[in-house]
Protein backbone atom coordinates (compact mmCIF):
# COMPACT_ATOMS: atom_id res chain seq x y z
CA UNK A 1 0.00 0.00 0.00
CA UNK A 2 1.48 3.21 -0.96
CA UNK A 3 1.78 5.98 1.31
CA UNK A 4 -1.10 8.26 -0.09
CA UNK A 5 -3.65 5.00 0.38
CA UNK A 6 -2.12 4.36 3.95
CA UNK A 7 -2.96 7.97 5.33
CA UNK A 8 -6.89 7.34 3.79
CA UNK A 9 -6.91 3.65 4.90
CA UNK A 10 -6.44 5.42 7.99
CA UNK A 11 -9.07 8.46 7.91
CA UNK A 12 -11.61 5.86 6.68
CA UNK A 13 -10.89 3.93 10.27
CA UNK A 14 -10.94 7.34 11.86
CA UNK A 15 -14.49 8.40 10.27
CA UNK A 16 -15.98 5.05 10.77
CA UNK A 17 -15.16 4.70 14.39
CA UNK A 18 -16.35 8.19 14.74
CA UNK A 19 -19.39 7.92 12.98
CA UNK A 20 -20.33 4.81 15.26
CA UNK A 21 -20.02 6.52 18.25
CA UNK A 22 -18.29 3.85 20.35
CA UNK A 23 -15.38 4.39 22.28
CA UNK A 24 -13.95 1.43 20.68
CA UNK A 25 -11.50 0.05 23.93
CA UNK A 26 -14.18 -1.45 26.00
CA UNK A 27 -14.02 1.64 28.53
CA UNK A 28 -16.84 3.73 29.64
CA UNK A 29 -15.86 7.18 28.02
CA UNK A 30 -18.65 10.21 27.43
CA UNK A 31 -19.46 9.40 23.76
CA UNK A 32 -18.56 12.55 21.92
CA UNK A 33 -20.56 15.57 21.62
CA UNK A 34 -21.99 14.52 18.42
CA UNK A 35 -23.84 16.87 16.36
CA UNK A 36 -21.65 19.59 17.86
CA UNK A 37 -19.65 20.15 14.29
CA UNK A 38 -23.11 20.86 12.54
CA UNK A 39 -23.58 23.30 15.52
CA UNK A 40 -21.11 25.53 14.65
CA UNK A 41 -20.94 24.99 11.08
CA UNK A 42 -23.96 27.79 10.66
CA UNK A 43 -26.76 25.72 9.10
CA UNK A 44 -29.83 27.71 9.43
CA UNK A 45 -33.37 26.32 10.90
CA UNK A 46 -34.84 25.62 7.95
CA UNK A 47 -31.82 23.76 6.40
CA UNK A 48 -32.29 21.68 9.05
CA UNK A 49 -36.02 21.16 9.78
CA UNK A 50 -37.53 17.95 8.76
CA UNK A 51 -34.05 15.95 8.22
CA UNK A 52 -33.19 12.86 9.64
CA UNK A 53 -31.55 13.17 13.16
CA UNK A 54 -28.85 10.78 11.71
CA UNK A 55 -27.82 13.01 9.19
CA UNK A 56 -27.68 15.98 11.72
CA UNK A 57 -25.97 14.17 14.50
CA UNK A 58 -23.24 12.69 11.99
CA UNK A 59 -22.63 15.90 10.74
CA UNK A 60 -18.88 16.47 10.75
CA UNK A 61 -18.80 19.66 8.43
CA UNK A 62 -17.28 22.51 9.15
CA UNK A 63 -19.44 24.96 7.35
CA UNK A 64 -22.26 25.56 5.00
CA UNK A 65 -21.36 25.13 1.57
CA UNK A 66 -24.50 26.02 0.35
CA UNK A 67 -25.64 28.73 2.45
CA UNK A 68 -26.49 31.48 0.15
CA UNK A 69 -24.80 29.71 -2.37
CA UNK A 70 -26.73 29.98 -6.31
CA UNK A 71 -28.30 26.57 -6.33
CA UNK A 72 -31.22 26.58 -8.79
CA UNK A 73 -33.71 24.20 -9.36
CA UNK A 74 -32.92 21.28 -11.97
CA UNK A 75 -28.67 21.55 -11.15
CA UNK A 76 -26.55 18.60 -10.89
CA UNK A 77 -24.42 19.37 -7.11
CA UNK A 78 -21.48 17.17 -6.64
CA UNK A 79 -20.74 16.70 -3.18
CA UNK A 80 -16.90 15.46 -2.33
CA UNK A 81 -16.32 13.65 0.70
CA UNK A 82 -20.68 13.17 1.62
CA UNK A 83 -20.04 11.74 5.20
CA UNK A 84 -23.72 10.80 6.40
CA UNK A 85 -25.38 12.45 4.15
CA UNK A 86 -26.15 16.19 5.42
CA UNK A 87 -25.23 18.41 2.31
CA UNK A 88 -26.58 15.95 -0.26
CA UNK A 89 -29.81 16.12 1.60
CA UNK A 90 -30.14 20.26 2.17
CA UNK A 91 -28.65 20.26 -1.56
CA UNK A 92 -31.37 17.62 -2.68
CA UNK A 93 -34.40 20.13 -1.82
CA UNK A 94 -32.56 22.70 -3.63
CA UNK A 95 -32.40 21.35 -6.99
CA UNK A 96 -35.82 19.71 -6.61
CA UNK A 97 -36.93 16.29 -8.43
CA UNK A 98 -35.29 18.00 -11.62
CA UNK A 99 -32.07 18.00 -10.54
CA UNK A 100 -29.07 15.54 -9.38
CA UNK A 101 -27.07 15.21 -6.56
CA UNK A 102 -24.22 13.31 -6.20
CA UNK A 103 -21.91 12.24 -2.94
CA UNK A 104 -18.75 10.31 -3.25
CA UNK A 105 -17.00 9.13 -0.23
CA UNK A 106 -14.70 6.52 0.08
CA UNK A 107 -15.94 4.92 3.65
CA UNK A 108 -18.59 2.09 3.57
CA UNK A 109 -20.11 3.05 6.61
CA UNK A 110 -20.54 6.45 5.48
CA UNK A 111 -21.82 5.43 2.43
CA UNK A 112 -24.33 3.65 4.15
CA UNK A 113 -25.81 6.16 6.10
CA UNK A 114 -26.07 9.06 3.50
CA UNK A 115 -28.16 6.16 1.54
CA UNK A 116 -30.12 5.06 4.46
CA UNK A 117 -30.61 9.05 5.32
CA UNK A 118 -31.52 10.37 2.17
CA UNK A 119 -33.93 7.50 1.53
CA UNK A 120 -35.53 8.20 5.18
CA UNK A 121 -35.68 12.11 3.91
CA UNK A 122 -37.85 10.45 1.10
CA UNK A 123 -35.29 11.81 -1.90
CA UNK A 124 -35.08 10.08 -5.02
CA UNK A 125 -32.69 12.49 -6.57
CA UNK A 126 -29.33 11.50 -4.29
CA UNK A 127 -26.63 9.29 -6.15
CA UNK A 128 -23.96 8.34 -3.43
CA UNK A 129 -20.86 7.10 -4.59
CA UNK A 130 -17.88 5.08 -3.48
CA UNK A 131 -14.88 5.88 -4.42
CA UNK A 132 -11.91 8.53 -3.57
CA UNK A 133 -11.95 12.68 -4.22
CA UNK A 134 -8.58 12.21 -6.14
CA UNK A 135 -9.93 10.12 -8.48
CA UNK A 136 -13.60 11.02 -8.98
CA UNK A 137 -16.23 8.53 -10.45
CA UNK A 138 -17.57 11.15 -12.31
CA UNK A 139 -17.94 12.31 -15.93
CA UNK A 140 -16.03 15.08 -17.22
CA UNK A 141 -18.03 18.19 -17.25
CA UNK A 142 -21.29 16.88 -16.27
CA UNK A 143 -22.03 18.70 -13.06
CA UNK A 144 -22.83 22.39 -12.28
CA UNK A 145 -21.68 22.97 -8.62
CA UNK A 146 -18.76 21.10 -6.43
CA UNK A 147 -19.46 21.56 -2.94
CA UNK A 148 -17.47 20.04 0.15
CA UNK A 149 -17.64 20.41 3.79
CA UNK A 150 -14.54 19.52 5.66
CA UNK A 151 -12.94 16.71 3.35
CA UNK A 152 -9.69 18.36 1.63
CA UNK A 153 -7.88 19.01 4.28
CA UNK A 154 -7.87 15.30 4.60
CA UNK A 155 -6.34 14.52 1.32
CA UNK A 156 -2.84 13.89 1.35
CA UNK A 157 -2.80 14.41 -2.37
CA UNK A 158 -4.45 17.94 -2.62
CA UNK A 159 -3.61 19.17 -6.21
CA UNK A 160 -5.27 15.62 -7.62
CA UNK A 161 -8.42 16.82 -5.67
CA UNK A 162 -8.37 20.54 -7.07
CA UNK A 163 -7.26 18.69 -10.68
CA UNK A 164 -10.61 17.03 -11.00
CA UNK A 165 -12.90 19.36 -9.39
CA UNK A 166 -11.89 21.20 -12.76
CA UNK A 167 -12.36 18.08 -14.70
CA UNK A 168 -15.36 17.18 -13.47
CA UNK A 169 -17.30 21.02 -13.70
CA UNK A 170 -19.12 21.94 -17.17
CA UNK A 171 -18.09 25.45 -18.44
CA UNK A 172 -19.21 27.78 -16.01
CA UNK A 173 -19.83 25.42 -13.42
CA UNK A 174 -19.20 26.58 -9.57
CA UNK A 175 -17.41 25.58 -6.28
CA UNK A 176 -18.48 25.96 -2.98
CA UNK A 177 -16.24 24.43 -0.91
CA UNK A 178 -15.96 24.63 3.44
CA UNK A 179 -13.09 23.41 4.97
CA UNK A 180 -10.68 24.02 7.85
CA UNK A 181 -6.99 26.20 7.07
CA UNK A 182 -4.36 26.92 9.49
CA UNK A 183 -1.75 29.11 10.22
CA UNK A 184 1.44 28.40 12.06
CA UNK A 185 0.21 25.19 13.06
CA UNK A 186 3.08 23.89 15.83
CA UNK A 187 4.91 20.95 14.82
CA UNK A 188 3.37 18.35 17.50
CA UNK A 189 0.13 19.23 15.81
CA UNK A 190 1.39 18.74 12.22
CA UNK A 191 2.50 15.88 13.47
CA UNK A 192 -0.31 14.36 15.55
CA UNK A 193 -2.36 11.31 14.19
CA UNK A 194 -5.35 12.27 15.50
CA UNK A 195 -5.63 15.57 14.76
CA UNK A 196 -5.14 14.51 10.98
CA UNK A 197 -8.53 12.62 11.40
CA UNK A 198 -10.09 15.38 13.27
CA UNK A 199 -9.07 18.16 10.38
CA UNK A 200 -6.46 19.70 11.72
CA UNK A 201 -3.23 17.92 10.99
CA UNK A 202 -3.25 17.71 6.90
CA UNK A 203 -5.41 21.08 6.32
CA UNK A 204 -3.24 24.12 4.29
CA UNK A 205 -3.58 27.66 4.65
CA UNK A 206 -6.14 29.82 2.59
CA UNK A 207 -3.22 31.19 0.45
CA UNK A 208 -2.23 27.45 -0.17
CA UNK A 209 -6.30 26.81 -0.78
CA UNK A 210 -6.02 29.71 -3.17
CA UNK A 211 -3.50 28.79 -5.49
CA UNK A 212 -4.24 25.35 -5.71
CA UNK A 213 -7.45 25.86 -7.19
CA UNK A 214 -5.95 28.68 -9.58
CA UNK A 215 -3.21 25.88 -10.76
CA UNK A 216 -5.91 23.22 -11.05
CA UNK A 217 -7.63 26.11 -14.29
CA UNK A 218 -10.46 27.39 -11.70
CA UNK A 219 -11.18 31.43 -11.99
CA UNK A 220 -12.58 33.51 -9.82
CA UNK A 221 -10.91 32.19 -6.57
CA UNK A 222 -12.20 33.84 -3.26
CA UNK A 223 -13.04 33.21 -0.08
CA UNK A 224 -16.66 34.19 0.74
CA UNK A 225 -16.29 33.72 4.47
CA UNK A 226 -14.81 32.46 7.56
CA UNK A 227 -15.72 31.06 11.25
CA UNK A 228 -13.25 31.96 13.87
CA UNK A 229 -13.97 29.67 16.82
CA UNK A 230 -13.03 30.68 20.40
CA UNK A 231 -11.29 28.48 22.88
CA UNK A 232 -14.80 26.93 23.96
CA UNK A 233 -15.84 26.41 20.73
CA UNK A 234 -12.32 25.21 19.67
CA UNK A 235 -13.01 22.47 22.69
CA UNK A 236 -16.42 21.43 21.95
CA UNK A 237 -14.83 20.81 17.85
CA UNK A 238 -11.84 18.64 19.08
CA UNK A 239 -14.22 16.80 20.98
CA UNK A 240 -16.77 16.28 18.62
CA UNK A 241 -14.09 15.54 16.04
CA UNK A 242 -12.21 12.91 17.31
CA UNK A 243 -13.34 9.81 18.99
CA UNK A 244 -13.36 9.12 22.60
CA UNK A 245 -10.65 6.01 21.77
CA UNK A 246 -8.22 8.89 20.11
CA UNK A 247 -8.16 11.03 23.18
CA UNK A 248 -6.94 8.39 25.46
CA UNK A 249 -9.86 7.49 27.10
CA UNK A 250 -8.19 3.80 28.13
CA UNK A 251 -5.20 5.64 28.82
CA UNK A 252 -3.62 7.73 31.50
CA UNK A 253 -4.56 11.11 30.19
CA UNK A 254 -8.21 11.84 30.73
CA UNK A 255 -9.73 12.18 26.67
CA UNK A 256 -11.30 16.11 27.63
CA UNK A 257 -8.23 17.08 29.67
CA UNK A 258 -6.57 16.30 26.75
CA UNK A 259 -8.55 17.82 24.43
CA UNK A 260 -8.16 21.38 26.08
CA UNK A 261 -4.99 21.29 26.28
CA UNK A 262 -4.72 20.88 22.45
CA UNK A 263 -7.66 23.23 21.64
CA UNK A 264 -6.31 26.08 23.80
CA UNK A 265 -2.84 25.49 22.22
CA UNK A 266 -4.18 25.25 18.72
CA UNK A 267 -6.62 28.43 19.53
CA UNK A 268 -6.65 31.67 16.85
CA UNK A 269 -4.24 29.34 14.43
CA UNK A 270 -7.35 27.26 13.06
CA UNK A 271 -10.50 28.43 11.38
CA UNK A 272 -12.95 27.60 8.72
CA UNK A 273 -13.27 29.74 5.38
CA UNK A 274 -15.81 29.33 2.63
CA UNK A 275 -13.73 28.91 -0.91
CA UNK A 276 -15.47 30.09 -4.34
CA UNK A 277 -14.58 29.59 -7.69
CA UNK A 278 -15.89 29.37 -11.19
CA UNK A 279 -14.96 27.18 -14.30
CA UNK A 280 -13.97 29.36 -16.91
C1 LIG B 1 -14.99 15.40 8.24
S1 LIG B 1 -15.99 14.20 7.42
C2 LIG B 1 -17.15 15.29 6.61
C3 LIG B 1 -18.37 14.59 6.12
C4 LIG B 1 -19.44 15.48 5.53
N1 LIG B 1 -18.94 16.30 4.46
C5 LIG B 1 -20.11 16.34 6.58
O1 LIG B 1 -20.14 17.55 6.47
O2 LIG B 1 -20.62 15.77 7.55
C6 LIG B 1 -14.93 13.66 6.11
C7 LIG B 1 -15.56 12.65 5.15
O3 LIG B 1 -14.74 12.61 3.98
C8 LIG B 1 -14.48 11.27 3.61
N2 LIG B 1 -13.14 11.29 2.97
C9 LIG B 1 -11.99 11.73 3.50
N3 LIG B 1 -10.98 11.64 2.62
C10 LIG B 1 -11.52 11.13 1.48
C11 LIG B 1 -10.98 10.79 0.21
N4 LIG B 1 -9.68 10.96 -0.05
N5 LIG B 1 -11.81 10.29 -0.74
C12 LIG B 1 -13.15 10.10 -0.45
N6 LIG B 1 -13.70 10.37 0.75
C13 LIG B 1 -12.92 10.91 1.70
C14 LIG B 1 -14.54 10.50 4.92
O4 LIG B 1 -14.84 9.15 4.68
C15 LIG B 1 -15.64 11.24 5.67
O5 LIG B 1 -16.91 10.72 5.37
Amino acid sequence: MSEHDSTRDKVSQFYTRAVKSGCGCGCTCTPPQKGEAAKLAGYTADQLAGLPEDAVANSFGCGNPLAFAGVTEGQTVLDLGSGAGIDLLVASRKVGPGGRVIGVDMTDEMIVRARTNAAAAGLTNIDVRQGLIENLPVETASVDWVISNCVVNLSPEKAKVFAEISRVLRPGGQVSISDIVVKDLPTWAKESAALYGACVAGAISEDEYVAGLKDAGLAEVTVLDRIYYDADQLLALVKSEMPESELGCCGPTNGGELAGVMAKALSGRIWSARFHARKA
